[in-house]
């Protein structure tokens, strides 16, 4: 094979999202991943004997099959001879997954390759204590009854809590929604901004859905096992919402000061997404028709003590000099909403030059980003965050928006857990 001149992005498909606990309570990430890479593999018209591997991103893995990229490919009936790897990068997973994947092509090592990601917060592993896991180990080692019971002497009733894993920094010991709100407080973003920004999310995705806009990224769910529940659409998009109605919300993290609720938060969700990627050279060989381009990427990290969240602000200048472009070559903006807070921090952070200055080493800002301007079709406030699919949704996104707005340039950028942040240049044609 030779190295291809770009890699281009064929098509991308999601399930509809849903709030944990709802349409999908009953499905793992691993049912939510089958979905969506059979859908993409039917709708593409790809010959699945062309795919050469599959990188999927996952936050939460199951304990029984971890590595849900190749269970993937057993599971929807891909030629067993593809390999497959999951990766783990927080909320950056599938977009993580889907530049693995880019890297394998523009090397010549492939020129198919399937990725994405899938969550399933109603399926997460629940673990016991610690003490009761090793009385557990100990009394399996036993041969005596006796022995096997003396293993629990030890045991307390509260050992016997389940241990469910939390959103929270190991590092920081603050949850998610606790380091939003240290943003929000640091950066001065008042309650009313987040709401109004959460707002916009809401009426826009209401707008896409209704306006046909996900037609093309989203299919249709008949829920298995039974088959009976048919899903079309997501469900956390509220399209009735008011500021009013956000602006009565308590708050979660910080229920004496806080601002953070849960209207202008990202919700827990279920969901999968995936593309297919190609090298330039063997779609228009086989006549595919791109609906976009990979340019650039670049992930940075930085101090989850200082804001944790703030991670796209260091990515997305290094993004942009790899694509040899500004801020304002970019038409088309799609930035991952873990918190309102956060985005109308990263917002603040990107056009600062003490912070350009200061944080990232460089004497002027990176741009003035208009918050009118970004995430057209809402985003993941509304649309919901499953956090191993949403990279995969935002791509799809931004391609079909450049499609349909004749926009050139369009930009990911996401957020993660660890102070990381991801940032990618698109390209239609
Ligand atoms: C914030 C969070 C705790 C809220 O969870 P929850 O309490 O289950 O949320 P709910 O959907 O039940 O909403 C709570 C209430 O707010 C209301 N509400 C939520 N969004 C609303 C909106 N846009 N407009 C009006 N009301 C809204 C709900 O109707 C509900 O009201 P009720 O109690 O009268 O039924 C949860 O979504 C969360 O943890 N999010 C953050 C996830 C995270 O950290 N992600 C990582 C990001 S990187």
């Amino acid at each position: 094979m030779t190295q291809p001149s770009r890699v281009a992005i064929i098509r991308g498909l999601r399930t509809p999202f849903a709030k944990s606990g709802t349409h999908y309570a009953h499905l793992s990430a691993l049912d939510l991943g089958k979905l969506a890479v059979a859908e993409l593999v039917e709708r593409a018209g790809i010959d699945p004997a062309e795919v050469q591997e599959l990188v999927f991103g996952n936050v939460i893995p199951s304990v029984k099959a971890p590595n849900i990229a190749r269970e993937i490919i057993l599971g929807t009936g891909l030629p067993r001879k593809i390999p497959g790897y999951t990766v783990g990068k927080a909320c950056a997973s599938a977009n993580q997954a889907i530049t693995a994947a880019a890297d394998m092509i523009y090397r010549g090592y492939a020129d198919t390759v399937i990725a994405g990601g899938s969550e399933s917060l109603s399926d997460i592993p629940i673990l016991f204590s610690k003490n009761f896991s090793e009385a557990l180990v100990t009394a399996s080692k036993q041969k005596s009854v006796g022995g096997k019971l003396g293993a629990f002497r030890r045991i307390r009733p509260k050992d016997l809590a389940p241990d469910a894993p939390a959103i929270a920094e190991s590092t920081t010991g603050l949850t998610m929604g606790e380091s939003a709100e240290k943003m929000a407080k640091e950066n001065g973003i008042s309650r009313e901004a987040q709401d109004r920004f959460a707002l916009q999310s809401h009426t826009r995705a209401a707008k896409a859905t209704a306006d046909g806009r996900f037609k093309d990224e989203e299919m249709t769910v008949v829920v298995p096992p039974k088959f009976e529940q048919i899903v079309e659409t997501d469900n956390l998009i509220r399209g009735d919402t008011t500021l009013d109605a956000l602006s009565k919300l308590r708050p979660v993290f910080d229920r004496k000061y806080g601002t953070i609720t849960a209207g202008n938060s990202s919700p827990l969700t279920d969901g999968a997404a995936a593309v297919l990627l190609m090298s330039e050279e063997k779609a228009k060989a086989s006549g595919f028709k791109p609906i976009g381009f990979l340019k650039s990427y670049a992930y940075a990290a930085t101090d989850p003590f200082d804001q944790l969240l703030q991670g796209p602000v260091f990515a997305l200048p290094v993004a942009l000099e790899r694509a040899g472009l500004t801020l304002k070559d970019i038409g088309v903006i799609e930035m991952h909403e873990a918190f309102a807070a956060q985005v109308l921090s990263n917002i603040q952070w990107m056009g600062s030059k003490k912070i350009a200055q200061e944080k990232l080493g460089r004497s002027e800002p990176i741009g003035d980003i208009d918050p009118e301007k970004i995430n057209r079709t809402g985003g993941s406030i509304a649309l919901g965050h499953p956090f191993g699919a949403t990279g995969a949704r935002i791509v799809t996104t931004v391609c079909n928006e450049l499609q349909l707005t004749g926009e050139q340039y369009g930009l990911v950028t996401v957020c993660a857990a660890g102070g990381m942040g991801a940032a990618m240049v698109l390209e239609r044609e």
